[in-house]
């Protein structure tokens, strides 16, 4: 397939782009910067300039790419530090999931695109009763803490607007596997502590593995939306040590609640204590597909070996490891 991905030159359009090139397919990527479409060149694709936000160029783009696919990786969180406005921080994001979804999706209709596969995101979606791993069909939070209401529309938008259209939204989990991601610094330097009891479940996803399951939902999937996430949806208190220990920091701080709130807002307090995880099973079951990361215990070992000081790392925990998830309801 001729394949159009916006968001080439991120964290999971990198990884993605060369697995596309591998299956077969020909890829046209996106990117905003010459850096951006130099890097989308090397990776084997034709790097088109675009910004999603500009409707006419987004149309002109893909009359003139013909493609028989879209791909929609764009989002804009580098600078993702205090999440206490949550709304505030992911703005552009939330602009890139509506408007920009709106755009491609008009543009898919004008052209006949068949395929159309987004991102969307799975951990903390989901209402906070009942079971801590849910399937797809699960009921969403209906009440979403203010800060991050906008944020949470945003992404049932790309869920509701991409599945509707016949296409497919990936609900990935955490993102993990690059030099750059997010949660290292501020886990090294103990700033991201256990808040409260630390049950809220987060699902973590290794970035090839995301790439992976992309090239497959984009291949064989049906229209719906599909969680893109490891074996082993985990409570923060269980995988924030883990994490810790595979970067070589000190054990994570543990802040009550209260504190939390105080300081990083209800939106942290919600992910930390009663975020629920994701299921992958339909995932598996339906597009054939198998992380080759099961779980982030042996994960976080193999992204981040060579990121700890030497003294501290350890060999792969993975081989014959066995833990059993959590149960899964919804
Ligand atoms: N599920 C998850 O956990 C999750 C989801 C998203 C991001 N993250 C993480 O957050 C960190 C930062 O991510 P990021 O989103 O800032 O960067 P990123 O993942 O490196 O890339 C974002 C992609 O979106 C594109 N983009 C941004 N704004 C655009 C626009 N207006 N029009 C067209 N394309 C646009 C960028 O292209 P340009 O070359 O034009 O900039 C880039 O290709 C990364 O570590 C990533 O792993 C995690």
């Amino acid at each position: 397939m001729r394949v159009f991905v916006v968001g080439a030159s991120g964290a999971i359009g990198t990884r993605l782009v060369p697995q596309l090139i591998d299956a077969g397919h020909e890829v046209i990527g996106t990117s905003r910067s010459a850096a951006g479409a130099k890097r989308v060149r090397a990776l084997g694709a034709k790097p088109v300039a675009l910004d999603l936000l500009d409707g006419r160029a987004v149309r002109k783009a893909i009359l003139a790419s013909e493609p028989e696919a879209i791909v929609h990786q764009a989002t804009d969180l580098s600078n993702v530090g205090n999440l206490k406005h949550f709304d505030r921080t992911f703005a552009q994001t939330n602009r890139l999931r509506t408007e920009g979804i709106d755009t491609l999706l008009a543009a898919a209709r004008e052209t006949g695109v068949r395929h159309f596969v987004a991102q969307s995101y799975a951990s903390a979606r989901y209402v906070r009763e009942g079971g801590w791993v849910k399937s797809e069909n699960a009921p969403l939070d209906p009440t979403p803490v203010p800060s991050a209401r906008e944020s949470q529309a945003a992404m049932r938008h790309v869920d509701e607007a991409v599945a509707g259209a016949g296409g497919i939204a990936l609900r990935y989990g955490v993102f993990y596997g690059a030099a750059n991601d997010g949660l290292i610094e501020p886990v090294r330097k103990r700033q991201f502590p256990i808040v409260g009891d630390g049950a809220g479940v987060w699902s973590w996803i290794h970035l090839d593995d995301a790439a992976a399951a992309t090239v497959l939902a984009l291949e064989r999937g049906k229209a719906g939306i599909y969680h893109v996430v490891d074996d082993e949806p985990a409570p923060v208190r269980e995988w924030l040590p883990v994490l810790a220990e595979a970067l070589g920091a000190k054990p994570p701080r543990r802040v009550p609640r209260w504190l939390a709130r105080l300081l990083a807002g209800e939106a942290v307090v919600v992910m930390s204590t009663e975020s629920r995880g994701a299921s992958n099973a339909k995932a598996k079951r339906e597009l054939g597909w198998e992380p080759r990361y099961p779980s982030w215990r042996e994960g976080f070992v193999a992204a981040y070996a060579s990121a700890a000081p030497a003294e501290r790392r350890k060999p792969d925990p993975a081989a014959g490891a066995s833990h059993s998830p959590p149960r899964l309801s919804t």
